[in-house]
């Protein structure tokens, strides 16, 4: 589609040159990277890298796109250099402080958090893994604002807890008991700080901090009341002990990426869930090994699989058993047990953060997989409402929900947020991607009605609930492409292209075995060996890339890699976009544009190159699809002959377009980020600083891998507390916007 668009200044709009430039080639086969760019074993010689001639179209900028302001520069801070300290690191001229942390209070009356183990009340207090989030205005008055500056809601994904052997060992004053059966009091803790917060922040002076007794304060857990919508609302694939209608399901759990919707309510995905669920060996034969053992062995739950954290084993009570995904009852429509019970967690999850009395609701037409983000597209008045979406597992695919209800621009401010959810989240087409070779792709409608998903011999689908309760399997019946784990999506504020993080994936080979094995694509090209430190050795894609499509007419799109990460001393084979000291980064994760400057900022959850750098967070102005050139690489193979993969790669980035803005401190990763809508405060969240501490090391604060954000004066403990997930708001010393 060749459709004009708007850019703002200082994007860059070429001819798409998918097709035309010439080709280089790239030989990687046994290309092994050292941390000081040395190859080991056989390596072959990496050409020089054609990229097709840029050429700078300047464009104004259209009324509502995000622009620079007159006197500023994009990326004109200094990059950040990689750190291993256990700090946050900004460009000079930036500050950064946390201001809302794991067990801060959001209610009256609940004290402030000792950090010890021995806190209780955690449903009136922050959760854990700070991960996704969005900014709500409020008005003075406390009314819902597009334009305050100072004063607001961040709803805030709470995704997991740092655990090892079960016991989420920070929360508990010894570390807590990784055996079986776990106890009650410390799994009560557990339930309960994973989910959602909202909460409420106040701009006073310069000085930013939340509210701990605003009644806009909520908190979801994994026990909260939510309901199903849409396709699945009902079904029998739904039906528990707790809801013999399926109408209603407990909790949200592992809420990774957000979006916000149109219409303004907050959105959150369901991700790694399923890891949450034991189920004993015996169940398939208690089925009758009906198809719903299909179904629990493709997410990942076979017979016999323990479960993350044992809650199943604390008590005979309903909210342990639920955990256990099993038959026990001998009703023949689950409503006597929980063999139905995962059927429940895995969707988008709406909910209004202005409004505390509305449930939230999961929109299960967006379908059921390891969601991360949900990333609208701009509406436009007639046309429907498009959603973008990512299933973070290693082969697994990307999703696009197109509404039938037409946007009609009224809804943007509407009345009844939730109702307008309804209208436009329930019901819909639901598409997974497919990349071809020459750089186009298809959207494949997973629908009962689609002859490959209707007559599909492994799973034979009941109806359209169970299409999209088993998303997945619906995308393997299409012919859906396998990607290197997607992560986070967003939408260009200017273009429209959709940009898919995959964050990296060690189940790529040139010559695979198994079943879960796979040979490099196009859209997935990268096989390479990198050494961690000075023996580990990882295989795969380890760094990941960063994928962008462009919708064409109907179903077809033109796709491209914006970004392949890398660290810059590795050879032109694997740092195919030529990134430098101040831009190398790994395993992209999430992906935010910025509503205000338009910047695409790109966060890191790493443990590739984390012997060299913590995870960071980098600031990018991006080109457009088509702006680079296609590449052939070329990888020997003991068997068949060598393996070409053809692969289109981004302009080369400069300094002006990519670089490195944050560093984080030990062991966390960076996620979620939004920011005030002048854009000169940004909320980002540092999530599990001192992830790699042993467990056995609880009673020693000194062998902590981090003491952040303690050891920045920030609640109790100082430099020897216990690391704690948290949301830090940036600011520049001047005034400025974020990112200038
Ligand atoms: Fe929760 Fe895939 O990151
Ligand atoms: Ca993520
Ligand atoms: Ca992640």
């Amino acid at each position: 589609m060749n459709k004009p668009v708007d850019l703002p200044i200082g994007f860059s709009e070429e001819e798409d040159s998918n097709t035309s430039a010439n080709p280089s080639f790239e030989t990687i086969l046994s290309a092994r990277l050292s941390r000081r760019g040395v190859l080991r074993g056989g390596v072959g010689t990496a050409a020089t890298a054609l990229f097709g001639s840029a050429v700078l179209a300047g464009c104004g900028g259209g009324d509502d796109d995000p622009a620079p302001a007159p006197t500023e520069t994009l990326l004109g801070f200094s990059a950040v250099s990689k750190s291993l300290l256990d700090s946050v690191v900004v460009p000079a001229g930036y500050t950064a402080t946390a201001i809302y942390a794991l067990g801060d209070p959001l209610a009256a009356g609940v004290a402030d958090y000792r950090n010890d183990g021995t806190d209780t009340q955690f449903e009136n207090r922050a959760g854990d893994h700070h991960d996704g989030m969005e900014w709500f205005g409020l008005s003075a008055s406390g009314a819902p604002s597009a334009t305050a500056v100072d004063r607001g809601l961040l709803a805030v994904n709470h995704e997991a807890t740092t655990d090892e052997n079960r016991s989420s060992f920070f929360l508990h004053a010894d570390g807590g008991t990784s055996t079986l059966p776990r106890p009650a009091a410390e799994v009560d803790k557990e339930l309960a700080i994973h989910g959602v917060s909202v909460v409420e922040v106040r701009k006073t002076g310069a000085a930013w901090a939340t509210v701990k007794d605003s009644s806009f304060n909520r908190r979801l857990t994994t026990l909260s009341d939510v309901e199903i919508a849409g396709p699945a609302r009902g079904n029998a694939l739904l039906v528990t002990k707790h809801s013999t209608t399926g109408t209603m399901t407990r909790g949200t759990l592992n809420n990774c990426g957000t979006g916000k919707t149109p219409w303004g309510s907050f959105v959150t995905g369901e991700e790694n869930w399923a890891g949450y669920f034991t189920r004993p060996v015996g169940d398939n034969a208690a089925r009758g090994n009906d198809k719903s053992v299909t179904a629990l062995n493709r997410y990942g739950r076979a017979e016999g699989v323990a479960s993350r954290h044992g809650w199943e084993s604390a008590g005979a009570g309903d909210i342990y058993a639920r955990w256990t995904n099993a038959k026990t009852g001998v009703s023949t429509d689950g409503s006597d047990d929980y063999r139905n019970e995962m059927n429940g967690m895995g969707y988008v999850v709406e909910l209004d953060a202005y409004d505390k009395t509305k449930p939230a609701k999961k929109r299960s037409a967006l379908g059921r997989f390891a969601h991360e983000s949900a990333a609208f597209a701009k509406p436009v008045a007639g046309q429907p409402v498009v959603c973008y979406q990512g299933d973070d597992a290693r082969n697994e695919y990307i999703y696009r929900f197109v509404s039938t209800a037409l946007w009609d621009a009224a809804d943007a401010n509407p009345a009844d947020r939730m109702a307008t959810g309804d209208k436009y989240l329930d019901s819909g087409k639901l598409y997974a991607a497919k990349f071809n070779a020459d750089g186009t792709g298809e959207w494949l409608e997973l629908s009962i009605t689609t002859p490959a998903v209707a007559g599909y011999a492994t799973y034979p689908f009941a109806d359209q609930a169970d299409v999209i309760v088993n998303s997945r399997i619906a995308g393997d019946a299409v012919g859906a492409t396998k990607m290197d784990r997607p992560e986070w999506c967003g939408v260009h504020p200017g273009t429209g292209e959709v940009y898919f993080t995959l964050t990296n994936n060690s189940n790529r080979r040139v010559e695979p075995t198994g079943t879960t094995q796979l040979a490099p694509d196009s859209a997935n090209p990268r096989v390479y060996t990198d050494i961690k430190g000075t023996a580990t050795s990882q295989q795969g894609n380890p760094n990941g890339h960063i994928l962008r499509l462009k919708e064409g007419t109907g179903t077809g799109f033109t796709w491209d890699v914006y970004l392949f990460a890398s660290e810059s001393g590795a050879p032109g084979a694997i740092n195919l976009s030529s990134l430098t000291a101040d831009q190398d980064f790994s395993s992209p994760d999430g992906l935010v544009f910025s509503p205000s400057t338009g910047i695409c900022w790109i966060q890191t959850d790493d443990g590739a190159y984390t012997d060299v750098t913590n995870c960071m967070m980098l600031a990018a102005v991006p080109g457009q699809v088509g702006d680079g050139a296609k590449k052939t690489l070329s990888y020997s193979r003991t068997a068949g002959g060598p393996l070409a993969v053809d692969t289109y790669v981004g302009k080369t980035p400069t300094a002006a377009t990519l670089k490195r803005f944050l560093v984080g401190p030990v062991g966390c990763e960076i996620t979620g980020l939004c920011e005030t809508p002048d854009g000169k405060a940004m909320f980002v969240n540092i999530q599990h600083p001192g992830e790699t501490t042993a467990q056995a090391n609880i009673a020693d604060p000194t062998k902590f891998t981090s003491h952040w954000p303690g050891n920045t004066g920030y609640g109790a403990g100082g430099a020897t507390a216990r690391p704690r997930s948290a949301t830090i708001v940036i600011t520049k010393n001047d005034g400025g916007r974020i990112g200038s």
